[in-house]
């Protein structure tokens, strides 16, 4: 039986994890795929640095050089995560001609375009399945199962900590800051968060799915992006009563363009979201991910499954490791690559631009005309209301007033809240959730 080497960059966690998962079903997979798969080298920052899994002590060095410089090894897993050495990692890996497989998303979103392009000037593929929802298989799943549709629509469940930050706030009715704390005491958040619930993790995920689903790369500076610290427990509480569940969503859709020669459109954004709590997306809870992708052909689908974690981010790199095992047996570098840019001309649009709904709750005086004052404002920007709730038994110097609003472009929403946050009958900032429906 053929047999392809691997060099592993990255021996904590994830790598303990990978090891741990090749040692049991590298067998299973010598079956499947026809090709035995041998570890030759792993870098580890220290050789006794804490792992949930052991490592073989002779394959272990300090030095990922010697991974990148082994003629004998086929293919290089990179685990070190970050935009810094893990870079000069992969590209030293690419140009000795080896197949990289990484589960870096933050490498990626920042350097796709220059790290795609090293690969194919070197004949060779860059896999990335574990940088996106872990253990899911979305990568695949959009490369290859979906190739025969167009992906008109993709909403994700992509960060972890923050689904498991919003899931407690609803079945507890707990504010942010409460949860917060407690999520980093027991491990389910980091200290400091600001990458996970700045949504900064989820952008870079997002811009993946986004660049692979429409075929021209997303930077993520172009991926309107906002967390979920404004998230409170009086907006969890009515947006429930209202049918909806928030959850922080990436979002990637295609914008209709009026002109049917316009570039293709799309609209890319991370945000916390009014969803139908009746839908399957709003059900997923604690750490779980989920991805919601609408094709043209195949419709509707639903992936789910655990966004992180050792095992999870195994299974994802092995199946990478098979998919790079099998280009080097059958001698082809690509079946369906990994990415290609094939769309020249593809816009994202700028959030001003793209039009959606609106769930805004405002702090207002009590008393007759208020509302009319904000509705003339509303009016005036065309921007209509679709149903408004003003909670009985608030009392004191201020009381909710709930606005449910139509389709509006963001710009026009902006302009017209920042008018209505200068009224002197509202007493705090407008507090504003897009809705999105999913339909
Ligand atoms: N920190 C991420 C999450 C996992 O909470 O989902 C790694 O991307």
């Amino acid at each position: 039986m053929q047999q392809v080497n691997l060099g592993m960059i990255g021996g904590g966690t994830v790598g303990s994890g990978v090891f741990h998962a090749w040692q049991k079903n590298g067998g299973l997979m010598a079956a499947r795929l026809g090709v035995q798969l041998v570890f030759r080298k792993i870098a580890v920052k220290a050789f006794d640095e804490p792992r949930p899994y052991p490592i073989a002590r002779d394959l272990m060095t300090t030095d990922w050089q010697e991974v990148v410089n082994d003629p004998e090894i086929h293919i290089v897993i990179e685990l070190v995560g970050g935009t810094g050495i893990a870079k000069t990692m992969v590209l030293a890996a690419l140009a000795q001609g080896k197949t990289v497989v990484t589960a870096n998303k933050a490498l990626l979103s920042a350097h796709g375009p220059e790290l795609f392009a090293a690969a194919a000037k070197s004949g060779v593929n860059l896999y990335y399945e574990a940088s996106v929802c872990g253990g899911i298989p979305i990568i695949k799943s959009l490369r290859e199962g979906f190739v025969g549709n167009r992906i008109t629509a993709l909403y994700g469940i992509v960060n972890g900590t923050c689904n498991y930050i919003l899931s407690r706030m609803k079945f507890e009715g707990a504010d942010f800051a409460a949860v917060l704390a407690d999520a980093q005491k027991l491990g389910y958040a980091e200290t400091p968060p600001d990458l996970d619930i700045d949504g900064h993790d989820a952008q870079h995920k997002t811009g993946i799915l986004a660049s692979l689903a429409h075929g021209f790369w997303v930077d993520h500076h172009q991926i309107h992006t906002e967390g979920i610290r404004d998230v409170s427990k009086i907006d969890m509480e009515f947006a429930a009563k209202l049918g909806y569940t928030i959850k922080l969503l990436g979002i990637v859709k295609q914008i209709q363009s009026a002109a049917a020669n316009r570039a293709p459109q799309i609209q890319v954004s991370v945000y916390p979201a009014l969803i139908p709590s009746a839908h399957v997306l709003a059900n997923v809870n604690q750490v779980f991910n989920a991805v919601f992708v609408r094709g043209d052909v195949v419709g509707d689908t639903l992936f789910y499954g655990r966004g992180a974690g050792k095992d999870a981010t195994a299974s994802a790199v092995l199946s990478d490791v098979a998919d790079a095992a099998l280009d080097l047996k059958n001698g082809t570098k690509v079946r369906v690559p990994p990415f290609v840019a094939h769309v020249k001309k593809g816009r994202v649009a700028p959030l001003d631009e793209v039009t959606s709904q609106y769930y805004v709750r405002f702090s207002v005086v009590d008393k007759p005309g208020v509302l009319a004052k904000i509705a003339a404002i509303f009016a005036a920007a065309k921007i209509g209301i679709s149903s408004v709730i003003q909670p009985e038994g608030h009392e004191g110097e201020s009381v909710p007033l709930i606005l449910m609003i139509h389709d509006a472009p963001n710009a026009a929403m902006r302009k017209a809240l920042a008018k209505i946050a200068k009224l002197p009958v509202v007493k705090a900032k407008p507090v504003m959730f897009r809705v999105e429906n999913l339909q």
